[in-house]
């Protein structure tokens, strides 16, 4: 099969945010340090209405009902997701319910785990078994869900809570290039989850940045490498650089460190490019950094500064347009890459997508990383499968726009109110019905063997 890649796409946030501003005055933190310094508008949550499995039960029917898919259309499914409420039974067990009525149980995958990576771990296994000897025939489905929520404090201002579900076969419109995903891998205690009867992470919050940074350096030498290979067994020297991706998404906790991170990728380029012209264009006036070894930059601010300043332009080009989800819902965990993607397509025509190179850089703590890219297909006429993924998605803004706001001490009793009853059996939600939007999936009741029923609204 050519072309294997992602058909269709769905995400769901939740229906309420609470305001970034609002939150620094609730806080007590200086102005401007939630909105400019981390770079974060609002931050969408959910009630105890809500869980992984209602999320993931949401987007799934939603992308299977725009889409028209039948049950039996499904090969595979697997679910990536960090927000763990049951040690053994996975959440693609749950999302079996919605396959009964086509009596289709053949259906391959489970949950993946690790940080805000087994999305991507997902999607790899996913267009792997099309492409394999294992393939039927049928569609692959996978869904990245997650709840991030963090304890009172400096990281609280950076969570967010969200789903995106993806369908996955040949011939697609967005195609993942074959041969140059470039991944590191490595043991480090960054931002982890060991209490397993809260909700809430242990996080390094610094250590969690350098380690996104050297993942970043990493990925980007392996995946540059593979692709150079591959530029020169088609006779292109030039070496690849940022400029070659005409878009580039990143997994994005928050917004300012997506900036900074495409700031470090021209870093990187321009430090393997001994000839760079520092007199004009993209590199003027960078030659006093010439000589700077990449792993002593980590937390060198007038570095750090300069390449912001010098990358402004491109990355409000490249980039930019890929944070109106993550800016005005926060960080969704496992499907936040993939949420950069929606707001991509949520913005530009096919024409302007056309054959463009969208390139992306999924982290996930402890640490799993991957850089890989899609090729948007060329094909433009009217009801390609490219314009049918668009105008699917083209709704985002206006759908943003409809939440409701929820003022901050509201906010901080629902997460009180999560701290204390998350993990109880017999228990009934609180949370109200009314708020969620229509064809929501919510919990019900968990009874007293902690099997949890659900409904939809
Ligand atoms: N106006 C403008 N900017 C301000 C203001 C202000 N009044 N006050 C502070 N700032 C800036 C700071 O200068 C800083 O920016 P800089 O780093 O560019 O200098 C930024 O706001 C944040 O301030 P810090 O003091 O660094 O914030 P703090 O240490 O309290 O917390 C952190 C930030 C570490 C990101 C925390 O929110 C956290 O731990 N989050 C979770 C971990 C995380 O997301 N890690 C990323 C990768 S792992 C993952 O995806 C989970």
């Amino acid at each position: 099969p050519q072309d294997v890649g992602i058909l269709a796409l769905e995400v769901y946030f939740p229906s309420q945010f609470v305001d970034q501003t609002e939150l620094e005055k609730f806080d007590g933190v200086d102005a401007g340090k939630y909105t400019v310094g981390l770079g974060q508008t609002r931050m969408g949550f959910c009630s105890d209405r809500e869980d992984i499995n209602s999320l993931c039960l949401t987007v799934v029917q939603r992308l299977m009902e725009r889409n028209r898919l039948s049950g039996s259309s499904i090969g595979r499914l697997e679910v990536g997701t960090e927000t763990i409420i049951d040690k053994s039974k996975a959440v693609k067990t749950v999302l079996m319910q919605l396959f009964e009525d086509s009596g289709n149980t053949d259906i391959e995958g489970i949950d993946t785990t690790n940080a805000c990576y087994g999305g991507t771990a997902s999607l790899f296994n996913a267009v792997n078994w099309v492409e394999s000897s294992s393939w039927d025939g049928r569609y692959g489905l996978v869904v990245c869900g997650d709840i991030a929520v963090y304890a009172t404090g400096s990281a609280r201002p950076t969570g967010g809570a969200g789903a995106v579900a993806m369908l996955v076969g040949p011939n697609a419109p967005l195609a993942l290039e074959r041969g140059v995903r470039g991944t590191h891998m490595q043991h480090v205690y960054d931002f982890y989850k060991p209490d397993l009867s809260s909700e809430y992470p242990v996080v390094d919050g610094k250590l969690s940045i350098e380690c996104y940074f050297s993942a970043l350096d990493q990925c980007y030498a392996v995946y540059r490498k593979k692709i150079n290979e591959q530029r020169q067994r088609d006779g292109i020297s030039e070496p690849f650089t940022l400029n070659d991706f005409q878009h580039m998404i990143f997994h994005t906790p928050f917004c300012k460190l997506v900036q900074k991170s495409f700031a470090r990728m021209m870093l990187i380029d321009f430090l393997n490019n001994p000839n760079a012209n520092t007199e004009s264009g993209i590199y003027k006036g960078l030659q006093a950094f010439r000589n700077l070894k990449l792993q002593e930059t980590y937390s060198n601010k007038e570095v750090e500064k300069a390449f912001l300043k010098a990358s402004q332009g491109l990355f409000n080009q490249k980039t930019k347009p890929s944070l109106l989800l993550a800016t005005q819902n926060g960080n969704m965990y496992t499907p936040s890459v993939y949420g950069c993607l929606a707001s991509v397509l949520a913005q530009y025509s096919a024409e302007q997508l056309a054959g463009s190179r969208i390139g992306a850089f999924s982290y996930g703590s402890g640490l799993a990383s991957s850089m890989f890219s899609v090729k948007v297909s060329q094909n433009t006429t009217p009801g390609s499968p490219l314009n049918q993924i668009l105008s699917s998605l083209s709704d985002l803004p206006g759908r943003l726009k409809a939440r409701k706001q929820i003022k901050p001490d509201e906010f901080a009793n629902i997460m009180k109110l999560k701290e204390e009853t998350h993990h109880l059996a017999n228990y009934t939600p609180q949370g109200k019905v009314s708020d969620l939007s229509p064809g929501t999936w919510y919990l019900t009741k968990v009874d007293e063997k902690h099997r949890r029923s659900y409904s939809r609204s």
